[in-house]
């Protein structure tokens, strides 16, 4: 292959947002747009399949367009389209596959077919300097919580991930019970800077299984739900500030010590988080305290908030090695809603 840079479109529709972007050589974004679906299930307390896949269908295109536009390229200067064709909901990851399989058979452009989750670890690529591996990446999301060794890019190892509910599924449901609203991370994440972080003594899930880094987050959920009611019984006024910092804090508390503690196992050289959950300010402030003073020469890198959150730039990044190796897909490609790592 020649030394030609390499612009890739990466289309997400795995979840609630809609996204298109274009990517140079999977590291410079050239464009990058993102249209949140988020006051649509609001009213909902959460997603609602059927609305995400409908508002999908009617965006995916004028994004596209608007996203071809903005980085000043046409489709004769594409090397491949890329997506996310998992894991997610059926019905919204279909919009996004069908939608790179048309433009690329029109366009005759190699198809890439990206893993959702492999995208986050890739959005720490994006306009950022090279990594040092070895790398333990946390992944934060609303659907997942994975602990991940990267020995080397592509080669990438389970080390443990939630056995119930994922980080921000947590965030959202107690958010939920509180009539905070949706989506719930970003509203605790502000609510809690008001609030005191040892009022509230919460457990932590620390599942000392040896060797492995799992995580459980509904015994944290179940305490917060029911210290709530019992206050409610006892007519006492509940603090919430205080209750959602000492939420935050026993969530927090356990994905560090872990992610420490897996930095350790591994000698790693960088500590990288990803996903939307990576965006919460007391997350990155404690994860980086707690790394300078328990393992001060790793690196610790997390992306700007945006590209925390579901973004297309991170299925361009994740493609880039692949249309390097012409992993490409056929125009057979099916969506799979449970698609792991590895
Ligand atoms: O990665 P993402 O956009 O979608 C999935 O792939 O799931 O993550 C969305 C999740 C939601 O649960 C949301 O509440 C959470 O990320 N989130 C946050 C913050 N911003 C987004 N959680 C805590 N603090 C934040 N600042
Ligand atoms: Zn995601």
């Amino acid at each position: 292959m020649n030394n030609q840079p390499v612009l890739i479109l990466g289309i997400e529709t795995s979840c609630d947002e809609t996204a298109a972007a274009v990517v140079k050589d999977g590291k410079e974004i050239l464009s990058n747009l993102v249209s949140s679906q988020v006051e649509l299930h609001a009213r909902y307390g959460g997603v609602v399949p059927e609305i995400a896949s409908r508002h999908h269908l009617s965006m995916i295109n004028p994004l596209i367009d608007e996203a071809m536009q903005e980085a000043g390229v046409s489709f004769n200067d594409l090397q491949a389209i890329a997506v996310a064709h998992g894991p997610g909901l059926v019905g919204a990851l279909l919009v996004g596959v069908a939608t790179a399989k048309a433009l690329a058979y029109a366009r005759r452009l190699p198809l890439i077919a990206v893993n959702h989750l492999e995208a986050h670890l890739y959005a720490n690529h994006l306009d950022a300097e090279e990594i040092s591996y070895p790398a333990v990446n946390l992944i934060v999301s609303g659907g997942h919580t994975e602990l991940l060794l990267i020995e080397t890019p592509g080669r990438t190892i389970s080390l443990g991930h939630t056995r119930d509910d994922a980080a921000g599924e947590a965030f959202d449901k107690v958010a939920r019970v509180l009539d905070l609203g949706y989506p719930g991370g970003p509203l605790i994440d502000k609510l809690a800077k008001e609030g005191d972080p040892e009022a509230i003594d919460f457990p932590r899930a620390w599942l000392g299984e040896e060797g492995r880094f799992d995580f459980s987050f509904s015994g944290l959920k179940t305490a917060v739900i029911n210290h709530l009611h019992r206050a409610r019984q006892r007519n006492q006024e509940v603090n919430m500030p205080d209750l959602v910092a000492s939420f935050q804090e026993a969530l927090v508390d356990v994905l560090v010590e872990k992610t420490i503690q897996a930095a350790c196992a591994y000698q790693a050289s960088s500590v990288l988080m990803s996903g939307g959950v990576a965006a919460n300010s007391h997350l990155r402030k404690h994860m980086a305290a707690r790394l300078n003073s328990a393992l001060p020469a790793i690196t610790l890198r997390y992306p700007p908030p945006e590209l925390c959150t579901d973004n297309a730039a991170m299925i361009a990044a994740a493609a880039y090695p692949r249309y390097r190796q012409k992993e490409f897909a056929g125009l057979d490609l099916n969506a799979y809603p449970g698609l792991g790592l590895g």
